[in-house]
């Protein structure tokens, strides 16, 4: 059954926030949440700041849908299975063998922070499948986001319009104590989560957000990506 959230009240609408800066540098992947749901008014003021971000032509084109409670429970239980026996319905196509250079060597640091983080050796071929199975228990957050898009022309802008919303999704969770972790690989399984929940064709899954209260305990949590210098990514010209 489809249900919406009450506007946030005077009081949990004065809560503290992290200032920016604080909140770009807090914000990390959680993968590992503690069992214990986001009150329906933290949800909220999380969605009223995510509904503030830039679009192209104004066109809004983000459509959220907040899974939570047993009907999480199933859709884990079903993309298990799916990913289990390889049937993939994504709605974009995605090749981690299209990096190249150095984008290729951030994100082999990357499987290799993300397989230790786990104790999962390079070799051990079901080990990784368990390790990357957890992106289907939602890293046991109570609760995720599934960022459905309009599809326009060859979606490149929609789906940066998507990616600047997830964003300010990320950081209103970081900014909240909060944690949450973005998942091309919900995405994977399009088509099994759309006939799930019951959405139209014409929308399309980009990726989804597990998020939560962070568990500081959890394996997947030590995971710290670097970042390469400012002069690196940035040129200057005058
Ligand atoms: C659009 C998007 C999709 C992602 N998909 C996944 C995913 O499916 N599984 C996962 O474990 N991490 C996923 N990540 C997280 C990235 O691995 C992570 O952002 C990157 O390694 C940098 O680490 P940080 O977010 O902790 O700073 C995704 C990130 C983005 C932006």
């Amino acid at each position: 059954m489809a249900t919406s959230l009450s506007r946030p009240d005077t009081d949990t609408a004065s809560r503290k926030t992290l200032p920016f800066e604080e909140a770009t540098r807090v914000r990390r992947s959680i993968r590992g949440f503690l069992d214990q749901a986001v009150p329906d008014s933290l949800i909220r003021e999380v969605l009223e700041d995510a509904q503030h971000a830039p679009s192209n032509c104004n066109t809004q084109p983000w459509n959220t849908h907040i899974v939570r409670g047993e009907k999480l429970k199933q859709l884990s239980a079903l993309l298990h299975v799916k990913n289990d026996a390889g049937e993939f319905t994504p709605d974009f196509s995605f090749d981690q063998n299209d990096f190249y250079g150095e984008y290729r060597k951030r994100n082999d640091a990357l499987g290799k922070a993300y397989y230790e983080s786990m104790n999962v050796m390079r070799e051990d071929k079901e080990g990784r499948h368990r390790a990357g199975a957890m992106n289907y228990s939602f890293f046991n957050a109570p609760q995720a986001a599934f960022l459905f898009m309009p599809s326009f022309g060859d979606n490149v802008r929609v789906a940066g319009d998507i990616g600047m919303y997830g964003q300010t999704f990320l950081l209103s969770l970081a900014a909240r104590g909060l944690g949450g972790i973005p998942q091309t690989a919900l995405g994977f399984f399009a088509g099994a989560i759309r006939e799930f929940l019951g959405i139209p064709a014409e929308l399309k899954l980009l990726f989804g957000i597990s998020f939560g209260y962070p568990d500081d305990d959890a394996p997947g949590n030590r995971i710290r990506m670097d970042r390469v210098p400012v002069e690196t990514s940035v040129t200057f010209h005058t």
